[in-house]
């Protein structure tokens, strides 16, 4: 039985903490035979956990404490602390793990609010569940999603080298926002999410750069943010937005531009990779 669990680009501008949409990168897990310590095979970062103390382990046993320990194989290319919500598809292939073992026939629903439990926020874990774009709230521990396709359009990544670690991107945040700081910021929101759900790209993209809530407080943490914003207007592209808490920037493009704006992104020579990717539309699913 193989696990696959997609990666996630959280926030889109001003959908902070609640917007999110699954991408095509992959994290698998390979279910091997029972042993009598779990074991994790995976050439991923030496700091990860080979037995029970990885984070995969953990959340399936804290859902299904009796689980017996097998050989599992993990492969992942979504890479650390990026931006594009490694760690929540670690928590999204433990619940599944531990629904397959212990045949607990979860809902999605119910998945995703053990999964919000765990990572804090609903933005990568949901769409790492539904697949495709989900807007999602947690207020007092009570977790509302609603599922949506994306529009048509083109995701342009830029992974940079360095590692930004979500608590660290977080801290920069302000602790407090004024009355009317907040309702301009969840209008600006508001507009995102119609016009994504309408299909209007041109305004999503003006309002998804117009946010309020994070990026201007991150940007000085990911250098090239506003040098790969002026290169993707220049070229035609929606919008350019932080992925999740950074560093990984994301370009929106028409489809007919991607491949020209992926080309002047290379030709700028910023430290890191250039991926161009598609929604995933299914979220997490299991092969036997
Ligand atoms: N919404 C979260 C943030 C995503 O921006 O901090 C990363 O966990």
């Amino acid at each position: 039985m193989k696990i696959i669990v997609p990666a996630t680009s959280a926030n889109i501008g001003p959908g902070f903490d609640s917007v999110g949409v699954a991408v095509s990168k992959y994290l698998t897990i390979e279910v091997l035979e029972e042993r009598e310590a779990w074991l994790i095979e995976h050439d991923l970062n030496p700091r990860i956990p080979k037995d029970k103390r990885n984070l995969l382990i953990k959340v399936a046993l804290q859902i299904a404490p009796d689980l017996k320990p097998h050989r599992l194989k993990m492969t992942s290319d979504i890479p650390l602390a990026r931006g594009l919500g490694s760690s929540s598809s670690v928590i999204v292939a433990g619940i599944e793990l531990a629904n397959q073992l212990a045949q607990l026939n979860l809902t999605k629903e119910e998945k995703l609010r053990i999964a919000t439990k765990s990572e804090g926020h609903p933005d990568n874990v949901a769409p790492a569940i539904f697949g495709g774009l989900v807007v999602s709230s947690y207020v007092r521990g009570r977790v509302s999603a609603v599922e949506a396709d994306f529009p048509q359009a083109s995701f342009i990544a830029f992974i940079p080298r360095y590692e930004l670690k979500t608590r660290d991107s977080r801290g920069v945040l302000p602790f407090k926002f004024s009355y009317k700081e907040a309702v301009a910021a969840s209008s600006i929101a508001n507009v995102a999410i119609a016009a994504l759900l309408k299909g209007d790209m041109e305004t999503a993209g003006r309002a998804i750069e117009s946010d309020l809530f994070h990026e201007r407080f991150r940007q000085k943490l990911v250098r090239e943010f506003p040098a790969i914003k002026k290169i993707a207007r220049k070229n035609g592209a929606y919008a350019t937005y932080l992925s999740g808490a950074g560093p990984t920037v994301m370009v929106l493009a028409p489809t007919n531009k991607a491949q020209a704006i992926q080309s002047r992104l290379e030709k700028a020579h910023f430290k890191g990779e250039i991926f161009e990717l598609s929604v995933d539309r299914q979220g997490v699913r299991v092969e036997e």
